[in-house]
């Protein structure tokens, strides 16, 4: 049994909304953020009506409560993504928090002038700037591995950027621009294969298919609960458990402590000790509703209904004249990059939500993706799990507006 979309619909509230007098909204921003379930928000809720507590520091009940829950996410989360053990996860504010983190706490030890990080060409900004930063730092170079017209990446090119030099690869899963899932599996043994170690920025694969550590082998893993049903404030850096052993804490403070003296302080055993301060603790548990709610679907089940709605519309967009997909791989998530003969992005966008239907318009936080292919920016379509084909045909319908208005 696949995925019966019109079960969950009512799940969601905010789909039942009237935008500029069209009802029910066509909520295609899936990539930008989930719309939350009720699941999530009742959670959240219950953390604040009732069990509000600080985590870690209490004898009383409440406080044990919020810890209880807290710390019940963190197995969720292991089990969500195939991880060895809860202690590989540590809750961060989102997969640019993790991915600092990793930049930080590991990498940068590990860097002399000359030294190589590699990324790829389809990055989000959140998985480039930490590293030039970085490489300011400490004189190390940013290399980039090309992708192809279609948004694949250069395989062959890639493999020929490992060299002696490069100390680390951060790759993105799934392309948050172009939709291109990218074999990561491959990438990874490559790196491997010559010592090096490698993070996957799992932001936008995380709520599109079934993600496995174990099975891909990284060293780390990150993502972001808002793109997940969660809520926003809330992330996960998954590290195996030698990887943790070896990265420095970036941020000091509370809880992240076994004692402190001014002389010595002696660091938390891990994870605590990558948590300093008071985390967003209703939002931890947001996400572990979520992620529950995610989970009774099938993340397989979420996978092939997103790409079918995503064949089906980039199949119907292709056919409107005066429209170019941008990111055509054979292995896509549920996402279509579009540009349009005469009207500009923001326009598509604009005119779109006119008619109730909400997309994303810009660069996407992945301006050399834009660069690669020329452009400034595209409209950009992504589907979640509850959309459906009658939201693929108001799609449609309002592009084809689109067209008729910019003729
Ligand atoms: N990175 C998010 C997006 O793709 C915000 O829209």
């Amino acid at each position: 049994m696949g995925l019966d979309v019109y079960t969950v619909l009512n799940d969601f509230p905010a789909l039942g909304q009237l935008v500029h007098g069209h009802y029910p909204l066509v909520y295609l921003d899936n990539a930008a953020t989930t719309l939350k379930p009720r699941q999530v928000m009742d959670a959240m809720n219950q953390y604040y009506r009732v069990d509000t507590g600080n985590i870690h520091r209490g004898v009383h009940q409440l406080s044990q409560h919020a810890t209880e829950k807290y710390e019940k996410t963190r197995t969720t989360v292991q089990r969500f993504i195939q991880a060895e053990s809860p202690d590989n996860i540590v809750f961060t504010s989102g997969t640019t928090a993790s991915i600092n983190m990793v930049a930080q706490g590991y990498v940068r030890k590990r860097l002399s002038p000359g030294d190589e990080i590699l990324i790829t060409h389809m990055e989000h900004h959140a998985n480039i700037v930490p590293w030039q930063m970085l490489c300011e730092q400490t004189g190390a170079v940013l290399k980039v591995a090309p992708i192809d017209d279609e948004g694949n990446v250069l395989l062959e090119a890639y493999e020929h950027l490992l060299t002696d030099r490069t100390r680390f690869v951060s790759v993105g899963y799934v392309s948050n621009a172009l939709g291109t899932v990218n074999p990561i599996d491959a990438m990874i043994a490559l790196a491997h294969a010559r010592g090096v170690a490698v993070l996957v920025d799992a932001a936008q694969a995380v709520a599109t298919l079934p993600v496995d550590v174990k099975a891909l082998d990284c060293d780390f893993l990150a993502f972001s609960g808002h793109k997940l049903y969660g809520p926003t404030g809330v992330g996960v850096l998954y590290g195996k458990a030698e990887a943790l052993a070896e990265m420095d804490p970036v941020f000091g403070g509370g809880d992240m402590i076994l004692s402190v003296t001014f002389e010595k302080t002696l660091y938390n055993r891990i994870p605590a000790r990558f948590e300093a301060g008071t985390p967003p603790i209703a939002e931890v548990i947001g996400l572990g509703a979520a992620i529950d709610y995610v989970t009774e679907i099938g993340m397989a089940h979420v996978a092939s209904h997103e790409r079918g709605l995503m064949q089906d519309a980039q199949e119907a967009l292709q056919a409107i004249p005066g429209v170019r997909i941008i990111g055509t791989s054979p292995d896509k998530a549920g996402i279509v990059s579009f540009v349009m003969d005469g009207a500009h992005p923001h326009d598509i966008g604009t005119i779109l939500d006119s008619l109730g239907v909400a997309i994303r318009a810009g660069h996407h936080c992945a301006q050399p993706v834009m660069q690669r292919f020329g452009i400034a920016a595209t409209a950009r379509v992504s589907f979640g799990l509850y959309n459906t084909q009658a939201d693929v045909d108001h799609l449609i319908a309002a592009v084809n507006k689109v067209r008729e208005i910019f003729a």
